[in-house]
C-alpha cells in the first residue's frame, strides 16, 4: 500500500469554495491535514449578489469533522485580503487553488460589455489576484503549489460562452508561465478543465445526465497537484467522472513556402494541415526552432 499523501503544515487557500467543486476540493485538503481558507463571496450562478454563509458553511464542516479552517467573504477581485486572511490566521500559505466562477451564457451577438468584463474579473482577474498577492511569499519560502481552473469551453469552445472560454483558456496561458517562473523556486503551477455536477452544470444539463459527475471525483487530482510529491508543473488535465487525462500541444510537420505568393500558401495547404507526421512542442524553444535558421536573417 502507497502510505497516504497528506498536508499536514500546509496552508490552502481555495476560492469559490462554498459549494460545487471548491467544496468538495477544500474538504479533502482539510481531510488530510491542510488548514484552510474557505473562500467564497456567495454570489448566484450568475455572479450576482453575496452570502457570507456560503463559506461559513463549509468551515463547519470541516471543523465538524476536526479539520481547521477560516471563512474568507471577499471576492477573488481582492485576492490580496484573501492572502491576508491565511497569512493572519495561520501566518503562511502553500496551496492555492484558484477555483471562484460562475456562468453568463450569451452568445457573442448579445454579449455586453459589463458580461464581458464581470467573467474576466472572476476568472482571469481574479486567478491573477489571488495569486500574485501569494507570489511573494511562495517565493520566499521556495514552495508552493498553484492549481487553475480552466474549462472544456475554453479549450475547444461553446456556444454562448466567448468570454467565459476565452478567460478560461488564458488562465492556462498564466499557468505556463508562473510554471517557468516558479520552477526555480519549487513553486508548480498546473491547470484542470473540471466536469462536474455543480449549480454550474445544472443550468445547462439535466440533474440525471450529471448524476455519475460528482465533485469529488475531480478533488483527488486537485489534492495531488497540491501536493509536494507532484513534478508536474505547466500541466493541463482534464478531470471528471473519475477520469483523469493530460493534455498536450500537436504542431503538423508543416511546410516551408517557397515564395510569398498566396497562391503558395493554397498549393501546400494539404501539408500545412497534415498531422501524419506531427511533434508535440513542449517548450518556447522547442516550438521556435523551426523558424531559428530564419530569426536574424536579414531578409
Ligand atoms: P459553483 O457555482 O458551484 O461554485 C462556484 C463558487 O464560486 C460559488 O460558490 C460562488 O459563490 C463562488 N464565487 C463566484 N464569484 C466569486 C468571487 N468573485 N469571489 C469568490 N467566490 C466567488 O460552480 P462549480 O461548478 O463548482 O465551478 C467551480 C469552477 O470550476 C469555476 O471556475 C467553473 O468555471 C469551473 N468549471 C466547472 C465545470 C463543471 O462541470 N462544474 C466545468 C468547467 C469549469
Amino acid at each position: 500500500m502507497m502510505e497516504e499523501l497528506r498536508f499536514d503544515g500546509r496552508i490552502a487557500i481555495v476560492t469559490g469554495a462554498g459549494g460545487g467543486l471548491g467544496r468538495a476540493h477544500a474538504l479533502l485538503l482539510a481531510s488530510r491535514g491542510a488548514r484552510l481558507v474557505v473562500n467564497d463571496l456567495g454570489t448566484s450562478h450568475t455572479g450576482n449578489g453575496a452570502d457570507a454563509s456560503a463559506a461559513e458553511r463549509v468551515v463547519d464542516e470541516i471543523r465538524a469533522a476536526g479539520g481547521e479552517a477560516v471563512a474568507s467573504h471577499d471576492s477573488v477581485v481582492d485576492g490580496d485580503r484573501i492572502v491576508q486572511c491565511a497569512l493572519d490566521a495561520f501566518g503562511r500559505v502553500d496551496i492555492i487553488v484558484n477555483n471562484a466562477g460562475f456562468l453568463r451564457d450569451a452568445s457573442f451577438y448579445k454579449l455586453t460589455d459589463a458580461d464581458w468584463n464581470d467573467l474576466y474579473q472572476v476568472h482571469l482577474l481574479g486567478a491573477f489576484r489571488v495569486t500574485h498577492a501569494a507570489w511573494p511569499f511562495l517565493r520566499e519560502q521556495q514552495y508552493g503549489r498553484v492549481i487553475n481552473t480552466a474549462s472544456a469551453s475554453g479549450l475547444y469552445g461553446n456556444f454562448g460562452q466567448s468570454a467565459y472560454a476565452a478567460c478560461k483558456l488564458a488562465v492556462h496561458g498564466l499557468t505556463q508561465t508562473l510554471a517557468i517562473e516558479g520552477a526555480a523556486k519549487n513553486i508548480h503551477v498546473n491547470t484542470i478543465a473540471p466536469v462536474a455536477d455543480s449549480r454550474m452544470t445544472r443550468t445547462v444539463s439535466g440533474a440525471a445526465a450529471l448524476a455519475k459527475l460528482r465533485p469529488e471525483l475531480v478533488s483527488p487530482l486537485v489534492a495531488f497537484l497540491a501536493h509536494e510529491a507532484t513534478t508536474e508543473n505547466g500541466a493541463l488535465f482534464e478531470v471528471g467522472g473519475g477520469w483523469i487525462g493530460k493534455l498536450r500541444w500537436e504542431r503538423s510537420e508543416g511546410a516551408q513556402l517557397g515564395s510569398h505568393a498566396i497562391e503558395d500558401v493554397a498549393q501546400s495547404w494539404g501539408r500545412i494541415v497534415d498531422f501524419g507526421r506531427s511533434t508535440h512542442p513542449r517548450a518556447i524553444d522547442e516550438a521556435l526552432a523551426p523558424f531559428a535558421g530564419q530569426m536574424f536573417s536579414q531578409r
